[in-house]
């Protein structure tokens, strides 16, 4: 028989593709939250720093991989990663249920036990219901706040994050701040995970789990605050005719053949 099968049967073995996957996903938003901060750049010349960069991330390594190319390579990534982690977390949390029959002795270690994990099963889940959600809104324009194109990022911020369509801001910043604290405990699991914790090193890693949850949620939380409040200024293609023309433009700057992929 093949030893895969043994080594995902071992519990040890399932913790250890947990912290990976959970770490390519912690990478992951990183690089996201990052790109994000583009938008700081406001809407120069028509042409912002944000729809620079999303047109670069379609092109890059074109000439081998063909458009999109290695933006697929990246989402298949994610993929796996997404479903191998959801499916180990939960096996685990069964395992360890039917494993532990008797009950604790220490009483109050039990419940702060159990609401860190309640809180990552609650977290995580809204930000299952939230990731399809945010990738019909901004990657597909399948649900549009205003108006929508897939070659104007800056624009589409703009028109969703508006006084507008308040809770549309609302509710990212309500998931960011789910987001800050399942990065916070995720990375604490991570190291103790991995086997790194202990006594003299714990405040350190307590610490830097506690500086990327800030930091990242932190990050994502400035762009829906700053559009809805007003402090960003107004894209250039403001209305749907002028959209229409920068679509076209920019598709064209494009192989034709594939200008309407995402
Ligand atoms: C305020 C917070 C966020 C903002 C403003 C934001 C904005 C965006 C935008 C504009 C796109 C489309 C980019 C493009 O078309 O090139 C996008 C795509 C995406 N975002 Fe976010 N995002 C946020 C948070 C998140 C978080 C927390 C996650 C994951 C946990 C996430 C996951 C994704 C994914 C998976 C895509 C699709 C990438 C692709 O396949 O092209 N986003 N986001």
């Amino acid at each position: 028989m093949s030893r895969w099968p043994n080594f995902f049967r071992v519990s040890i073995g399932k913790k250890a593709v947990v912290a990976v996957t959970g770490c390519i996903l912690v990478l992951f938003v990183i690089a996201h939250m990052i790109g994000n901060l583009k938008v700081y750049y406001g809407d120069d010349d028509g042409m912002p720093a944000i729809d620079e960069y999303a047109m670069n991330l379609r092109t890059i390594g074109s000439e081998f991989f063909g458009y999109a190319g290695v933006l697929w390579i990246v989402r298949i990534i994610l993929i796996v990663a997404v479903v191998l982690h959801i499916s180990l977390v939960i096996d685990l949390a069964i395992r360890s249920r039917r494993a532990r029959p008797i009950k604790y002795k220490h009483r109050p270690k039990r419940i702060m036990a159990s609401i860190a994990s309640r809180l990552m099963m609650v977290s995580g889940l809204l930000l299952l219901i939230y990731i399809p959600l945010h990738i019909l809104e901004f990657t597909t324009g399948t649900i549009v706040f205003g108006s929508y194109s897939q070659w104007t990022v800056y624009h589409n911020l703009h028109s969703a994050f508006s006084m507008e369509y308040w809770y549309v801001p609302l509710f990212y910043i309500i998931v960011m701040v789910c987001l800050g604290l399942h990065l916070y405990h995720g990375a604490w699991s991570v190291f103790q995970s991995l086997g790194w914790d202990s006594p003299d090193r714990n405040r350190g890693f307590r610490w830097l789990a506690m500086v990327i949850a800030i930091v990242v949620a932190g990050g994502f939380i400035s762009v829906p605050v700053l559009f809805w409040s007003g402090a960003m200024p107004e894209p250039t293609t403001l209305n749907t005719t002028t959209l229409e023309d920068v679509a076209t433009e920019r598709s064209n700057a494009t192989p034709s053949n594939v200008s309407t992929q995402q």
